[in-house]
């Protein structure tokens, strides 16, 4: 899919990886309609971005936020043709720590807002994207990017909660692309290894440091711009799809 003059919903855009997606599709000719749980935030990113960006804050995990947003981006934008999904928190906790097993709550809350949330996007996404006609000889009518981590395969001690909810956006990729094929949607997941986002930056150093020591190259974290390159590129490769694709420089984590 071309991505002048599309317009895409991306979660998450406040920050990180989500931002750098709506930054890149912006200057690509793009619309982009910005969702976050963060109301200033994004309203201030948004901005930023001039009458080519709309926003919404919302929790992606509830169905109401994101009807409610999609509404506006259509009413806003007249479509959606593609959807990024990088609305995610991370939290770590033994499955048995100092304190006993891991309170329930808190593996509930991140299967919530990660998995659940992402598909509660993609599926009211996909419903909108289905009811659009076709913008290509593909008869193609979205692209949706889901965002894992390579938690979802060598996951490390105390990410229990976050594999698990990454591994389901893994295992559910093929699954929704060959639900959604008949409508000329393709659905493509990044699984991120170590970007320097918000979100990273809060570990502390001698974690940051045993991180990118278990990379092979480019001996860095990733930059969001990098995960911004792929998204785009997932976007205008219109034979991509229902698959997984590591972002990592190499990255395989060892048990610590
Ligand atoms: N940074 C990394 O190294 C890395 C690696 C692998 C995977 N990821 C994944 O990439 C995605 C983006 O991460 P990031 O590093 O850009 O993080 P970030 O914290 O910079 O951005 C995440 C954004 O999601 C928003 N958000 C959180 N919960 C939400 C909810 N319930 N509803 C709506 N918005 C919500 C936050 O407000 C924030 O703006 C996440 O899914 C994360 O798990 C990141």
């Amino acid at each position: 899919m071309q991505i002048g003059e599309k317009t895409a919903f991306i979660t998450g855009a406040a920050s990180g990886l989500g931002l750098a997606a709506a930054q890149r599709f912006v200057a690509e000719g793009a619309r982009v309609f910005m969702f976050d749980l963060d109301a200033e935030r994004v309203s201030d990113q948004a901005r930023a971005l001039g009458d080519r960006a709309g926003w919404a804050s919302g929790d992606v995990s509830n169905e109401q936020d994101v009807k409610a947003a999609i509404d506006k981006a259509v009413s806003q934008f007249g479509a959606i043709h593609i959807n990024v999904n990088s609305a995610g928190i991370g939290s770590a906790g033994k499955t048995v720590g100092r304190e006993g097993p891991l309170p329930l709550v808190q593996f509930n809350r991140i299967i919530n807002v990660n998995l659940i949330g992402t598909f509660n996007v993609l599926r009211l996404c996909a419903a909108q994207m289905a009811s659009q006609t076709a913008v290509n000889d593909d008869n193609e009518r979205g692209v949706i990017v889901n965002v894992a981590s390579v938690a979802a395969y060598d996951g490390q001690m105390g990410q229990a909660a976050y594999s698990a909810s990454k591994g389901g956006i893994v295992s559910m990729t093929l699954p929704i692309a060959r639900d959604l094929a008949r409508s000329g949607i393709r659905v493509v997941t990044v699984a991120p290894g170590i970007f320097s986002t918000p979100l990273m930056e809060a570990s502390p150093q001698p974690v940051k440091d045993a991180l990118v020591d278990m990379i092979q190259f480019p001996k860095r974290m990733g930059a969001p711009s990098e995960f911004a390159d792929m998204a785009l590129n997932i976007v205008q490769c219109n034979y991509l799809n229902g698959e997984v694709i590591r972002l990592d420089a190499g990255i395989r984590m060892s048990a610590r």
